[in-house]
């Protein structure tokens, strides 16, 4: 959708395809599915000047286009490979209609060698039908900020084996002022899953060091500032908490590792970025379950944020659902708040209260726990709504307050690594 958008108000004819009707006539209306900040009046203006289309038609929109970009979904099976079925389903439908000389772009995070792949089921058309020209574009937008990370790309990656793929990539995205990597599709491929691991591995190393620093009583955010002010090391991707969520970082993680199993390889250290990820929410509870007023079942606790990062309505992977399930086994009753999210799936109907807003969420909670980094939450007037609870205690797992002000405020307050005595406790 935003590359769609933003591509449109380049001043390129873009025509969006889905299979879901529903959703192209709401989009035709500028009724987005989810909240993306500066999506909406990029595509009403994508719709108003006519150069951004939602269609059902494949055969309709590929007629009329030179470029063809597949962007569908990529998720885990239940067995935790990458499920291609979509891809495939595209390209099925694809081979079906007149294609010569036209460019099919993969942009879907796929696993190193579909492109290759799928230029050779192209090739075997070739013959009857005429070329068709395959390359791979990987992205790197992120959710929340997808806009402004589509207009400043750190760079732009074109996988591609013939120049004219090259050419036309390079004429959509002209005007960007950011190095091009062109290279091979397989390559392009492996950037795409090897960018989201390493930043996935800076998390959970974040994340390990906050826990080592809960046991020696030091405060892990100066120690992160002193080592991320190395050029060499930088700070980005340091925030620890209580893990890293959403639809990409862990599902290209362990396709990752999917990849290096297939080969035999162990994949020693992303296995274990992706354990410390994992146990990584278990740390916050254990915070919850030592310090909060017992009697613990049956007491009433704040749940601050569900989205899995700020500025998205997005719960997929997200660790707040992890922490319910948590306090959930512990009998706790979880009033939840979150300023995008306000449904969740049935499954947790039972064991979370959606509260309209965060008073009501407070009000008699023996503790305050902050899920999700929204901007919001840091500027609350704590010393007021400390008083609507029945004990001043937070539990801070996105580490936005400071201790020294909590505790001005007279508040208990935890933070994931932050000098707060709490020792580990086990799994
Ligand atoms: C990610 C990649 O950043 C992006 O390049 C790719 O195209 C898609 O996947 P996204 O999933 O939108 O983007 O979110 P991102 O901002 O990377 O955050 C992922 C998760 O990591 C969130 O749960 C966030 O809270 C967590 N995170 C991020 C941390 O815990 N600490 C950090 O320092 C940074």
């Amino acid at each position: 959708m935003t590359t769609a958008a933003a591509l449109a108000s380049m001043g390129h004819q873009v025509t969006c395809i889905d299979k879901d009707r529903y959703r192209i006539d709401t989009l035709n209306k500028c009724d987005l599915p989810f909240y993306e900040p500066g999506l909406e009046s990029l595509v009403r203006t994508g719709l108003n000047t006519g150069r951004l289309q939602f269609y059902y038609s494949l055969e309709a929109a590929v007629k009329q286009s030179e470029l063809i970009m597949i962007c569908v979904g990529t998720p885990l099976n239940v067995r935790g490979e990458v499920d291609l079925s979509a891809l495939f389903l595209v390209i099925k439908e694809l081979r079906e209609l007149d294609l010569k000389d036209k460019i099919i772009v993969i942009k879907s995070t796929v696993p190193v060698g579909t492109t290759a792949k799928i230029a050779e089921i192209f090739a075997a058309d070739h013959r009857e039908k005429g070329p068709v020209f395959i390359g791979n574009n990987p992205e790197f937008l992120r959710e929340g900020s997808a806009v402004t990370d589509f207009f400043q790309p750190d760079r732009i990656v074109i996988g591609c084996r013939e120049k004219r793929v090259e050419e036309a990539l390079k004429q959509l995205y002209a005007g960007f002022d950011c190095p091009l990597i062109v290279t091979d599709p397989t390559s392009a491929e492996m950037i795409k899953y090897a960018a989201n691991s390493f930043l996935a591995l800076r998390i959970s190393f974040a994340n390990e060091l906050a826990n080592l620093c809960d046991l020696l009583d030091i405060d892990v955010k100066p120690v992160l500032r002193g080592m991320g002010l190395d050029k060499r090391i930088g700070l980005n991707y340091l925030q620890p908490g209580i893990g890293f969520g959403g639809s990409c970082l862990p599902k290209d993680l362990t396709g990752l590792i999917g990849i290096c199993r297939r080969h035999n390889y162990p994949a020693e250290l992303l296995t274990a970025v992706q354990s410390v990820n994992e146990n990584q929410p278990e740390f916050l509870v254990n915070k919850v379950k030592r310090e909060i007023r017992k009697p613990l079942e049956g007491s009433k606790l704040a749940l601050l944020g569900l989205a899995f990062k700020p500025n998205t309505d997005d719960i997929r992977s997200a660790p707040a659902l992890k922490l319910i399930e948590y306090f959930s086994v512990l009998n706790l009753k979880v009033w939840a708040y979150d300023p995008a999210v306000k449904v969740l799936p049935e499954e947790y109907l039972e064991k979370v209260v959606m509260s309209e807003n965060i008073p009501a969420a407070l009000e008699g909670a023996k503790a305050a726990v902050i899920a999700t980094d929204w901007p919001e939450f840091k500027n609350l007037p704590w010393n007021k709504l400390k008083n609507l609870m029945a004990d001043p205690l937070i539990v801070d797992g996105r580490n936005i307050l400071e201790p020294e002000v909590m505790g001005e405020y007279g508040i208990k307050y935890l933070g994931m690594g932050r000098k707060n005595g709490v020792r580990f406790c086990g799994h």
